[in-house]
């Protein structure tokens, strides 16, 4: 009976685990690393990613790209994509993105998420 307590709370450790780690969501890593520069029209900040998946890459013309970018040719596949989330600086070098995600995980889910944005 005295051990109920610790196994009980073993089996919320084990719960907790996945969803901290574990568990990549694509809208939700989207709001809290993308949000603030991708708004659903261009800013200052960033350009619009509405329909950004199978755009050619650099083309919105309400937004200032870096030549860095705009030297890149082609439209945004799922692998140009994961390429440049993975490593922006490897990507397109002296391109002006200064975020990126490491994990493939979560690069997968956000790429699934940018192809919602319609
Ligand atoms: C601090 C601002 C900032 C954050 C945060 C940011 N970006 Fe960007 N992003 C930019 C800027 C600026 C550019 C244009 C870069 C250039 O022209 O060199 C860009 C370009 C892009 C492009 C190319 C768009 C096009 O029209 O060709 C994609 C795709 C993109 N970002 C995805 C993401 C994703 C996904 C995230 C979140 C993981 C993210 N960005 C986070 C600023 C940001």
């Amino acid at each position: 009976m005295t051990r109920t307590p610790l196994a009980f709370l073993s089996g919320l450790a084990l719960l907790a685990v996945p969803s901290l780690g574990h568990c990549a969501d694509g809208a939700k890593i989207y709001m809290l690393q993308c949000k603030t520069c991708h708004q659903a029209k261009s800013t200052l900040m960033g350009p619009s990613l509405t329909g950004a998946s199978g755009r050619k890459i650099a083309s919105l013309a309400d937004f200032n790209y870096s030549n860095a970018l705009k030297a890149k040719t082609g439209v945004w596949t799922d692998a140009q994509l994961d390429a440049f989330l993975a490593s922006p600086a490897k990507f397109a070098p002296g391109n002006r993105m200064p975020a990126a995600l490491p994990r493939a995980p979560d690069r997968a889910a956000v790429i699934a998420y940018i192809k919602t944005l319609k």
